[in-house]
């Protein structure tokens, strides 16, 4: 048995030394027939000896309180639910009650991450089988399959693998000829990937608010800063929700400007009947682990058009002409997708619709069990449109200290996330604003994303909010 065991009778001194040679800090009390009646801890000793005790006083029935215990064999989860921010090491004890082993909450509990891959399909078939092919570099059939089939999804004619999201804008901002003097508009709240990729081509990025209501870019916004520089807009559909893309497509076409959606985190959400990625010129998605699907890590723009295909195939693969094999027109890149991520995509693809309406049912259980707490809101709906759940995000009242909120949360092994940076916010960009950024600021301030995950751990995570309700009413 680990941990200190204790016969009732015993005294002061000898519980205390023997809670002295133990990590735990309890002792296990049993009675002559070496079954446990209770749980002394370190402190109960200290609040013994304070209330005038004697160190030679024996240990009695009276000096033993309530206590919990879990039965051996039990499961986990259900110990798990015994456990709380007082009650941190828990007795188990066998058939006939004596003391066999203890659970401690730090040591068996792993952080709860923010998001899961799932991976239970034919991942593991279609990896294994691109792996006997020999077929584990940026040739092989799976690549070609990914790219249609992905396209086809999103209601494009063009897929084209790439090794990940970021990577996919700057192949899309290239590929239109976007360089040195061309300004592109993006917002600020959003991965920094976004705005990287426009840098990376060497325009010049211009950074506008978002809508305090669908959390992206406001085209409002967009309006005030078109310039005659401007030559392109990324609208990101941030957190899974689809962007106001007519007023944004308006504004391309009156001023001549290349739109791509940065759909990293919105695989398969949906815009007035047309799924994000079929709207703008051209879309791109990520796929890495914590994404909606996922490759490991990869991404792809998808587009409707002839040449953007062409010139992206060719940037892509180190600027060589496609035609004359070794013969480089262009400076290129080497941005290829392997065969090896490609399988992971066609089996995550296969089941994508059912992944999809998993991390909603998610996030709608967590809205239904935390329906009580006044101080969060929840990521609106659209109406006419479908969001999909990334990362199931929130927003906390203002005047709520959020980083508190998360700190606790993280106190109870929960990973939860604050929003995005404002991009303004980071020196590194700050010169990059136009006009005012009050509703981003306001987001990155008091917005949460909590693990989008299901079973014992989603049970976990509401245990931590239950516990952290009292200080942040
Ligand atoms: C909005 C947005 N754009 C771009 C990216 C970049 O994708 P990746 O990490 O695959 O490069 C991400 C994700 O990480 C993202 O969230």
């Amino acid at each position: 048995m680990k941990g200190s065991i204790c016969v009732i009778n015993s005294s002061v001194r000898d519980v205390l030394t023997s809670i002295n040679e133990e990590p735990s800090g309890v002792a296990f009390v049993i009675d002559q027939q070496e079954r446990l009646i209770g749980v002394l801890t370190d402190g109960d000793i200290r609040r013994m000896l304070l209330n005038g005790v004697d160190l030679n006083a024996q240990i009695a029935q009276e000096d033993l309180g309530s206590y919990v215990f879990a039965n051996q064999g039990e499961k986990l989860e259900d110990i798990l639910k015994k456990t709380d921010k007082k009650v941190r090491i828990i007795p188990i004890i066998d058939t006939e009650g004596k003391p066999v082993d203890y659970f401690r909450y730090e040591h068996r509990v792993k952080m709860i991450p923010v998001a899961e891959p799932k991976l239970n399909g034919n991942e593991f078939k279609y990896l294994t089988d691109a792996f006997l092919s020999t077929w584990i570099s940026s040739a092989g059939a799976y690549i070609n399959r990914f790219e249609s089939e992905f396209s086809e999804y999103c209601g494009a004619k063009y897929g084209v693998a790439v090794s990940n999201g970021t990577v996919a804008i700057h192949l899309a901002l290239e590929s239109f000829g976007i360089g040195e003097g061309d300004e592109v508009i993006v917002p600020d709240l959003t991965f920094a990937a976004t705005i990287n990729a426009v840098l990376h081509a060497n325009a010049t990025p211009v950074i506008v608010d978002v809508d305090p209501v669908s959390w992206c870019i406001s085209p409002e916004a967009i309006e005030k800063a078109i310039t005659p520089k401007t030559k392109a807009i990324i609208p990101v559909h941030v957190y899974g929700q689809p962007c106001d893309m007519d007023p944004i497509m308006a504004l391309a076409e009156k001023h001549n400007l290349f739109v791509v959606e940065d759909a990293a985190e919105a695989h398969g959400a949906v815009y007035k009947g047309r799924k994000v990625g079929s709207i703008g010129h051209a879309a791109t998605f990520s796929f890495f682990g914590n994404k909606i699907i996922t490759t490991g890590e990869g991404g792809m723009v998808v587009t409707n058009s002839d040449q953007l295909n062409d010139r992206m195939r060719v940037l892509r693969d180190h600027g060589m002409s496609k035609q004359k094999r070794y013969w480089h027109e262009h400076i290129g890149y080497n941005y290829r997708m392997t065969n090896l991520q490609a399988a992971i995509g066609c089996a995550q693809l296969e089941r994508i619709d059912e992944i999809i309406a998993g991390r909603a049912e998610i996030e709608s259980k967590y809205q239904s069990v935390l329906a009580d707490f006044s101080f969060v809101k929840w990521q609106p709906k659209i109406d006419g449109n479908k969001r999909v759940t990334w990362l199931v995000a929130a927003l906390l009242e203002d005047g709520i200290d959020r980083d508190g909120v998360i700190q606790q949360l993280r106190d109870n092994g929960v990973d939860a996330r604050p929003f995005f940076y404002q991009l303004s916010d980071m020196p590194i960009y700050s010169t990059y604003v136009s006009g005012n950024l009050d509703a981003s600021k306001l987001l990155s301030r008091q917005g949460l994303n909590l693990p989008t995950i299901d079973g014992v751990d989603f049970d976990r995570v509401v245990k931590a909010f239950e516990e952290i309700k009292e200080t942040f009413k």
